[in-house]
């Protein structure tokens, strides 16, 4: 049979668990979150706005401010306590190397104070995967930082910035993503910046790491991690920035049927210090473009063999001999993360041997 209890004898009844040791005086989920984690906004689309709530094309990237995108996603007071700076604005294809040791410094800053116990970057997606993997090579803390973008705007109907924050919130304040290097979340994936890259124009699942695999997934309030890589990140490489405002001048030349060395000798001539060669199949050399790669090598600017199908191991002495050319590979980085370690690896040694012990390394 069913009896009532009365409020007042309920509440004396959980005063007496509570004197017992049976209850906690705070259930968990009230509590405040005790992980301090700062945003720094650099724009994107994650930051941007379109006409309709069905424009998911044709939209302003990075209009919206930090404290807006905050705002926006109240729960994110549940897993953390949330500061916001703009670093930036701007959409990611105007990323520039001096934004990356703006970016970098201020991370490193933050990660020193005690108060700071991790950094979510909020990006465009166009060149996230590059602001990723520069962090991961010169940041100097085993704290989590976590880049996060969206493929729709904010005025989007089924936008994916704001679980794309949240997640992004969750995986910096836990303590499963210390020591994993930088990472990157969308989609509910957690990816490593050494790996991942974007691989869609525009649908919500374009962040992949094809062959070698994402990390893990954010369910339930929760990041499971599956794997790690193996290459050194963070606070184990060898790179400073601190004392840095520029770095040297690495470009990319691409590979495609009819190739010629017009764009190759354009580059050299303007300067360039390293050239990250993005050939076709396993890094091959095509024959009007070889003799010029030979004299720039010569002239001493760095030539690293990488190739433009993104997926595999350029073999070192397969499809040129590199070390009668002194050419360095790029094992398994794709062309545009070869160009980051090239340009952190000249700011280093111009000794080839020592730039391709780095492209094993990292
Ligand atoms: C950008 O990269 O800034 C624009 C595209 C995007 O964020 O998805």
């Amino acid at each position: 049979m069913f009896v009532p209890i009365s409020s007042r004898l309920m509440s004396a009844l959980c005063a007496l668990a509570l004197l017992a040791g049976t209850v906690p005086a705070v259930r968990a989920a009230d509590a405040a979150p005790t992980a301090h984690v700062t945003i720094l906004a650099t724009g994107g689309t994650i930051a941007g706005s379109g006409a309709t709530s069905t424009t998911t094309v044709g939209y302003t990237a990075a209009t919206v401010g930090v404290d807006r995108l905050i705002q926006a996603v109240p729960e994110l007071a549940k897993v953390a306590q949330v500061k916001g700076e703009q670093v930036f604005q701007i959409a990611s294809e105007n990323m520039t190397n001096e934004h990356w040791l703006t970016l970098a410094k201020r991370v490193n800053t933050l990660l020193a104070q005690p108060d700071v116990d991790g950094i979510v970057i909020t990006h465009g997606t166009d060149t996230l995967e590059e602001t990723a993997f520069f962090l991961d090579m010169v940041v100097k803390s085993n704290k989590p930082v976590v880049l996060v973008g969206a493929m729709r705007p904010g005025t989007a109907l089924s936008a994916d910035g704001p679980i794309n924050l949240y997640n992004a919130v969750l995986l910096a304040a836990s303590k499963e993503a210390i020591g994993k290097g930088v990472l990157v979340t969308l989609n509910d994936q957690i990816q490593g910046a050494r790996d991942v890259t974007k691989t869609n124009t525009s649908t919500l699942d374009s962040f992949k790491t094809p062959e070698l695999g994402m990390l893990g997934y954010i369910q339930g309030n929760k990041p499971y991690f599956y794997h790690v890589s193996t290459r050194k990140h963070t606070v184990d490489t060898e790179f400073d920035i601190s004392k840095l405002d520029s770095l040297p001048q690495v470009d990319i030349v691409y590979g495609y049927a009819n190739v010629g060395p017009v764009a190759l000798n354009a580059l050299v001539a303007a300067g360039a210090k390293g050239i990250i060669h993005a050939g076709v199949g396993d890094g091959s050399l095509a024959s009007k473009v070889a003799p010029s790669l030979t004299a720039a090598r010569k002239q001493g600017v760095l030539i690293v063999r990488s190739a433009r199908v993104g997926q595999g191991i350029v073999a070192r002495n397969g499809e040129a001999n590199d070390d009668a050319l002194d050419f360095v590979v790029s094992d398994t980085l794709n062309p545009q993360k070869a160009r980051i370690l090239l340009m952190l690896a000249l700011t280093k040694t111009s000794d080839s041997k020592e730039i391709q012990r780095m492209f094993y390394t990292y």
